[in-house]
């Protein structure tokens, strides 16, 4: 995978009730959130659409819905319905008159003590807050896909830590694994739990096919049971492409024809190899390639009608 610089986010973010320069979204040193890790994000991805009219949000209410989830487990109040996040997205990305493909980081947290509240990790007693910043980001990992590595990092349980939400202080778990990784020249890291059954990547989720079906670990287990994970699914049965969501072990990786991960960020990328091992030829397979073909017309509002209800589309330009 190629390192790129730190994208330049966009002029204006939401930033606890207004629209405001970027620059002046500033935290005093004691958030909450920053000491202890009490905060929680999503990443949802806005597309320029195949006909180069319009701005595409993908699944935007969906990722408000598990941001909204996110919040109530870590009482973190937001005034805003799903209806109210979504729109004002839109209107963030219209005010910085975005044109191109771009990733959306909304994120609730914990911020100052009220009054009374006792100094210390907790989470009530403490005042919540929203921002929202935007980036230009495209597809950052290779079509011809990456090399992944087994992770000495376990992934906690849920009963641990709330896996299914994204809650900033879990990713330490994510980053440490990511960060093993890229250090020993691998692009990203698949991560087990305490059993050996694998869970997902850094920041993905992960699909094998075997013999033309798909196979993932159930949504139960302890990942992120991600939307784009649910899309591939979908399109999936859509096109006649059987899955089972079900436990896999790393010689199920191994002995896969093809691997790829999906997320928001990530889209849909192969995996070629994993801990050295070459996946099927060490190319992405015609699964993947199809599944691929179909995500990306889709999220560009060129799939198929059933699920044009998964654009948000947002006028471009200003004014
Ligand atoms: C740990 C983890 N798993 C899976 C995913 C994929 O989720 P989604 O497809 O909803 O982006 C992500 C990205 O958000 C993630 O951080």
């Amino acid at each position: 995978m190629t390192t790129q610089a730190e994208p330049a986010v966009a002029a204006t973010a939401y930033h606890q009730g207004a629209f405001v320069p970027f620059t002046e979204a500033a935290l005093p040193l004691t958030t909450q959130a920053l000491q202890y890790g009490t905060g929680v994000f999503e990443g949802i991805r806005a597309h320029a659409s195949a006909d180069g009219g319009r701005l595409l949000l993908f699944r935007a209410h969906d990722h408000y819905e598990r941001f909204l989830r996110s919040c109530r487990l870590l009482r973190i109040e937001t005034p805003h319905t799903v209806d109210e996040l979504v729109e004002i997205t839109c209107e963030l990305l219209q005010r910085n008159g975005t044109t191109t493909d771009t990733y959306l980081r909304p994120l609730g947290y914990k911020l100052a003590l009220l009054p009374g509240t006792r100094p210390g990790v907790g989470l009530s007693g403490i005042s919540d807050a929203l921002s929202i910043t935007g980036f230009p980001m495209g597809a950052y990992t290779p079509p011809g896909g990456i090399r992944c590595t087994v992770s000495s990092w376990v992934r906690p349980r849920s009963a641990a830590i709330p896996i299914h939400a994204k809650v900033t202080g879990g990713y330490v778990n994510n980053a440490l694994a990511a960060d093993e990784a890229r250090a020993a020249g691998y692009d990203d890291a698949i991560l087990l739990d305490g059993r050996g059954r694998v869970c997902e990547a850094s920041t993905a989720n992960v699909f094998a096919v075997r013999a033309g079906r798909l196979l993932t670990p159930p949504a139960t287990a302890d990942l992120l049971p991600g939307i784009t994970r649910d899309t591939v699914l979908t399109l999936a049965a859509d096109h006649g492409i059987e899955a089972d969501e079900d436990e896999l072990d790393v010689s199920d990786l191994h002995g896969a024809d093809e691997v790829f991960l999906t997320g928001t960020g990530i889209g849909i990328t192969p995996v070629n190899e994993v801990s050295g091992h070459p996946i099927g030829a060490g190319e992405p397979g015609p699964i993947t390639r199809s599944i691929a073909r179909h995500y990306a017309r889709t999220i560009r509002g060129g799939g198929d009608p059933q699920h044009q209800h998964w654009l948000t589309p947002v006028r471009i330009g200003r004014g």
